[in-house]
């Protein structure tokens, strides 16, 4: 693992041409995404600014140009039509105004009347590094990139930690108004949300109050990416908990995780139906933002990290890493939420493949299950051996996926063996294969699990055992890895 100064972390870029070369060595990585967005260099994190504006779905990630490793953060801008086929579109946001100088940090977007709006946190720190987070907000301007206002909308709390970020704007039909939830932390470390709320989108913002989430008071020490959307009537309420070791998540002490309940803007109280859950069971998913704008009250979408804090990457001496998730749609049905993939990646499929133990390097794996115990591996070895194996105990009703078979290996300490539990037993896995992650989506929705996976050569196997059928369909190629910045 390459050590780096922070000088080198929080290089300024100046031109396009410093990272040119480093691109072209990338673009070769046997490794590189077909079908999900990802770093045109260096590392990407948290999706922000994900909305629909004029017939364009727009998305932006955290992006550190230099290599894999979490420094000076820009907003690296892609959009697309259908959620599915992506372009490069450039730098988004760069750390330019000293209310920013150490970072344009996560945050949203809005589309209202002809404009498209942007709040984000400038992550200011002095000479000594101490933090300022400013909840700043821009523009889409005509040349398609956004204008930042000369200044920020408002700053840090002092009855809160430095911890305040990830402006997340909502608007409220019924209260006609508009909200930014932050992701936030008392001074006495517990995760929470700080709402504000304003008629206007670039004036007028005041505090709101604390989000109450009774039950929730001491839960982690810092709620990341924090966002509420209202699908068939419910409420549903995500965020990223940090600082803390939550039941089967081996040692991560990173979470995405939601709350289905009632949002009361009046007494900005979320009263939760039942317990927290997992929004992904994965290795490798975090900071999941909804899109704005879906236009349709009955579904949202939501798109994540495949990537975690702290976490290391087997392309990190490749110096990139990180991809974003599929785009996936939210609903609720019957008190549950389903997650399912946007439809349109439906439309990669590009003929069936033999299902004949081989694995094509982007591809869909429909897994039928019969009932009983079965097993499920990917990226076995032609003998069957290692792999990212997935047995299911039916007994239990638990899918356990282990990836200490693979050649190439990260995050061992974080531990590499996770549970998948189901409610009502495995009937189907859909199964999303790129060349660096996978995404298992069970039972039509019920439960997903999102990794990263670096296969060698060898491994483009499978194995399955139990009463299991398997189709395979090749995906086709729909984001393009060329050099804009
Ligand atoms: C989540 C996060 C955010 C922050 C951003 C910085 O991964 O820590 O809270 O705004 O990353 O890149």
């Amino acid at each position: 693992m390459r050590e780096w100064s922070r000088d080198e972390r929080y290089r300024v870029l100046q031109s396009a041409d410093e990272i040119k070369d480093l691109h072209e060595k990338i673009s070769k990585s046997v490794y590189r995404q077909l079908y999900h967005v990802q770093p045109v260099t260096g590392l990407s994190s948290d999706p922000n600014g994900f909305t629909y504006h004029k017939g364009v779905w727009h998305l932006f990630y955290q992006w550190c140009p230099w290599g894999a490793v979490h420094g000076l953060k820009y907003w690296y801008h892609v959009t697309s039509e259908d959620l599915v086929h992506w372009k490069n579109a450039g730098v988004g946001l760069k750390p330019d105004r000293d209310y920013d100088n150490k970072g344009t940090h996560s945050g949203s977007a809005i589309s209202a009347g002809d404009d498209l709006y942007f709040f984000y946190t400038g992550n200011h720190r002095d000479e000594n590094w101490v933090r300022t987070p400013w909840t700043c907000a821009a523009i889409l301007g005509a040349d398609g990139n956004p204008e930042k206002l000369p200044e920020p909308l408002f700053g840090p709390r002092d009855d809160y930690s430095e911890h305040q970020r990830d402006p997340k704007v909502i608007y409220n039909e019924e209260k006609d108004m508009y909200y930014i939830l932050i992701g936030a932390q008392t001074l006495d470390k517990k995760g929470t949300i700080l709402i504000y709320k304003s008629k206007e989108l670039l004036s007028g913002w005041s505090f709101a109050g604390q989000l109450n989430v009774p039950g929730y008071e001491s839960f982690g020490g810092m709620w990341e990416c924090p966002y509420i959307v209202n699908i068939s009537g419910k409420d549903l309420l995500i965020f990223s908990p940090q600082y803390t070791k939550l039941p089967g998540r081996a040692e991560s002490t990173n979470h995405n995780v939601y709350l289905i309940g009632t949002m009361d803007y009046d007494t900005l109280t979320f009263t939760p139906d039942s317990d927290y859950q997992y929004l992904d069971f994965g290795f490798d998913f975090y900071a999941a933002q909804g899109a704005s704008n879906v236009g349709d009250p009955e579904k949202a979408i939501l798109i994540g990290w495949i990537g975690l804090p702290d976490n290391h990457y087997c392309t990190e001496p490749e110096d990139w890493e990180g991809s974003m998730s599929l785009p996936r749609e939210l609903r609720i049905v019957d008190g549950k939420l389903i997650q399912t993939p946007v439809s349109a990646v439906y439309g990669l499929r590009d003929g069936e493949a033999p299902a004949d133990g081989t694995l094509p390097a982007a591809c869909e794996i429909e897994v039928a299950f019969g009932g009983g115990d079965a097993d499920f591996n990917l990226f076995t070895k032609a003998d069957g051996t290692g792999g990212f194996t997935m047995h299911y105990d039916a007994a239990k009703g638990v899918c356990t996926f282990d990836k200490t078979g693979m050649t190439n290996r990260c995050n061992e300490h974080v531990g590499e063996v996770l549970d998948m539990p189901l409610a009502n037993g495995l009937k189907k896995l859909d199964i999303f294969v790129d060349r660096s992650s996978v995404e298992y989506f069970a039972n039509d929705g019920e439960a997903t699990f999102t990794a990263h996976s670096y296969p060698t050569a060898e491994e483009f196997h499978y194995t399955a055992c139990g009463d299991v059928q398997v189709k395979i369909w090749k995906l086709k190629a729909s984001v393009k890895d060329d050099f804009v910045v």
